[in-house]
């Protein structure tokens, strides 16, 4: 039992160990640690791949809209003419909320808030990755990757400067849109708004304006907006130990500083207080657009949001249970949302996030049939409560299970999309293969497609507990929107993303990683009740059930 808290204290230690540290004061202004490591990691291992076309810059056409700097804004774009969904992927990166801590990242996270050092090209994996091993449902969509240099959240519309910054971040995302109307969104039939971490913040604030502006404004009525938000829901409970900045405290004083821009529905509720809507679970009930979460359970973010740092105690490690609890309930009417038990931070443009699952389901899977599940939404407007829409929902998915019965979840993963089928003759081949497979595939291919158009609910749905309940009951696993990892412990399960070894960037296996301690395998063989050369001959995995197991 106390060697396994020693254990894990180890283990975590690692991840803190890297430069962000674990004072929150140095947190509070950088990006978290695993991010940086992993992204050496990566991008070390881009591989020289012909196939591989990269994102390449582009500048905002109004000059006025500028970096913290006063340097152009800008964002990354990868065509495809062949595709009418396109995905607009905001950067994450923290933020600043005054003089001082602006001042310190433009000392020592400069990239953050200026375009003069932008590359001509960039290369994004996951859902940005032209690569179809990689990105199996998106590999042919509009790409766009908008970089962070508002240091806002996405949320201000400074445009003078204050002492030094102006903070733009919303007027960027709204001129984004705007720009790229005449390279081809204009022809479209559907926008993901995506982001991590700040950006998935970002994505939350701008949805239903980004929304408004295509819609109603340049009455782009065709076009679907979606949202996807990786990484950016926070809860604001007390933190184990008193911090020195609280992140509401930090939001109060950013939201002057930048001239911050909250939806209005949400500001309306919240009034004086407006910053409570940079908190998902808040934000969400008042979103009109489709929304769809992904959050680790143990997010590294809110781990140190909440001060609880390396924990090393049994006080910490309850109130890390605690955290993943609170989280569990925040999602109660929540109805797209992905969450493993894991402790990392941010996804979507990771190049193994088909690795992340839950029950075998993996992440782009859930997010493909959340995508399809509704290709349009109704005409009708907000006459329709929140209950209609649900049981509408729960109405598909019994049809769609009893059609689907056999539908194998693991095979989705080969299905190709609409947008893929029309392109690029060389893979014409195996994609006739693929068709014939096609039949049994919900929301795949195009007749299914029609059926699924034809039954759906709109997507301004918030289901209540009790539709989800009764969802629960059916063999609804088949499209369910609703992934929350069961167990508690945070690494329970296997399919989590390796940590990482912040000394070298290898990968760690959890036993290669307590071996890389010198840690005496013999105690812990021993604290576990089982002998040496039976230790030795087991599976890893089997080894970390039993080790998670101890512990609770
Ligand atoms: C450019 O953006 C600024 C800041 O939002 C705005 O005041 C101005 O009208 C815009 N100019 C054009 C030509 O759209
Ligand atoms: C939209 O489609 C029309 C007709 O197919 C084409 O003429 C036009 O150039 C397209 N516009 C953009 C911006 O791609
Ligand atoms: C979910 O909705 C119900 C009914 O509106 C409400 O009472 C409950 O507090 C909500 N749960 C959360 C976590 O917001
Ligand atoms: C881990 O995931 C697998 C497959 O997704 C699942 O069967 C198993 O129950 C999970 N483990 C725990 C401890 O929840
Ligand atoms: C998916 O495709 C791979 C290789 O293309 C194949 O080995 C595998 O059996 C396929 N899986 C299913 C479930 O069809």
């Amino acid at each position: 039992m106390h060697i396994f808290v020693q254990v894990i204290v180890l283990w975590t230690g690692m991840i803190y160990a890297f430069p962000a540290g674990t004072n929150s004061n140095v947190v509070l202004e950088s990006p978290i640690s695993t991010n940086t490591i992993q992204r050496i990691y990566e991008t070390s291992e881009i591989k020289d791949n012909e196939e591989t076309r990269l994102l390449k810059k582009v500048f905002l056409s109004n000059r006025s809209i500028t970096c913290n700097d006063g340097s152009q804004a800008g964002f990354y774009l990868r065509k495809s003419h062949s595709s009418k969904t396109w995905i607009i992927y905001l950067e994450g990166g923290w933020y600043c909320f005054d003089q001082q801590t602006c001042r310190n990242r433009w000392l020592r996270q400069r990239h953050f808030m200026t375009s003069s050092q932008w590359p001509e090209t960039r290369n994004e994996g996951g859902i940005l990755s032209p690569n179809e091993e990689e990105n199996p449902f998106w590999w042919n969509a509009n790409h766009v990757f908008v970089p962070y240099c508002t240091s806002d959240s996405w949320s201000g519309s400074r445009k003078s400067r204050d002492e030094m910054f102006t903070f733009m971040g919303t007027l960027i995302v709204q001129q984004v849109v705007k720009d790229l109307v005449p390279l081809g969104l204009k022809n479209s039939t559907k926008l993901l708004l995506t982001g991590s971490s700040a950006g998935a913040v970002g994505v939350m604030i701008n949805l239903d304006p980004t929304r408004a502006l295509l819609n109603d404004v340049l009455n782009l009525k065709q076009i679907e907006v979606r949202g996807v938000a990786d990484s950016g829901w926070f809860l604001d409970r007390t933190p184990y130990a008193p911090t020195l900045r609280p992140a509401v405290d930090a939001i109060r004083k950013g939201m002057q500083l930048w001239h911050a821009k909250v939806p209005k529905r949400c500001r309306k509720i919240y009034g004086s207080e407006p910053w409570n809507c940079y908190f998902g679970y808040r934000l969400y009930p008042t979103l009109k657009t489709p929304l769809f979460i992904f959050q680790w359970l143990f997010d590294e973010v809110q781990m140190n949001a909440d001060n609880v740092g390396a924990p090393v105690t049994k006080q910490q490690w309850d109130y890390i249970h605690k955290m993943g609890d609170a989280l569990r309930q925040s999602f109660e009417n929540v109805s797209a949302v992905f969450a493993p038990s894991c402790i990392s931070h941010s996804v979507l443009t990771k190049k193994d996030w088909l690795n992340v699952k839950i029950e075998d389901v993996s992440l782009p899977q859930a997010l493909y049939c959340w995508e399809r599940q509704h290709l349009k939404p109704r005409k009708k407007k907000h006459n329709r409560g929140p209950s209609i829409a649900s049981e509408e929902s729960t109405l598909f998915s019994h049809r769609l299970n009893r059609k689907f019965k056999n539908f194998d979840l693991l095979e989705q993963r080969n299905a190709t999309s609409d947008d893929e089928r029309t392109s690029h003759k060389r893979k014409r081949r195996k994609r006739r293969r693929k068709e014939r497979g096609k039949e049994r595939k919900c929301c795949t291919f195009k007749g299914q497609n029609e059926r699924c158009e034809s039954n759906v609910a709109p997507q301004n749905q918030r289901s209540r507990r009790s539709v989800l309940k009764a969802q629960k009951g059916s063999n609804s696993e088949v499209c369910s929107h609703r992934r929350l990892e069961r167990c508690t412990w945070p690494q329970c399960n296997r399919s989590c993303p390796r940590l990482h070894n912040p000394f070298t960037g290898d990968e760690m296996d959890f036993i290669e990683l307590l071996k890389s301690f010198g840690l005496d395998m013999e105690s812990v063989a021993d604290a576990l009740g089982i002998d040496m050369p039976t230790f030795n001959n087991m599976d890893p995995s089997e080894l970390l059930n039993l080790l998670t197991q101890q512990s609770s």
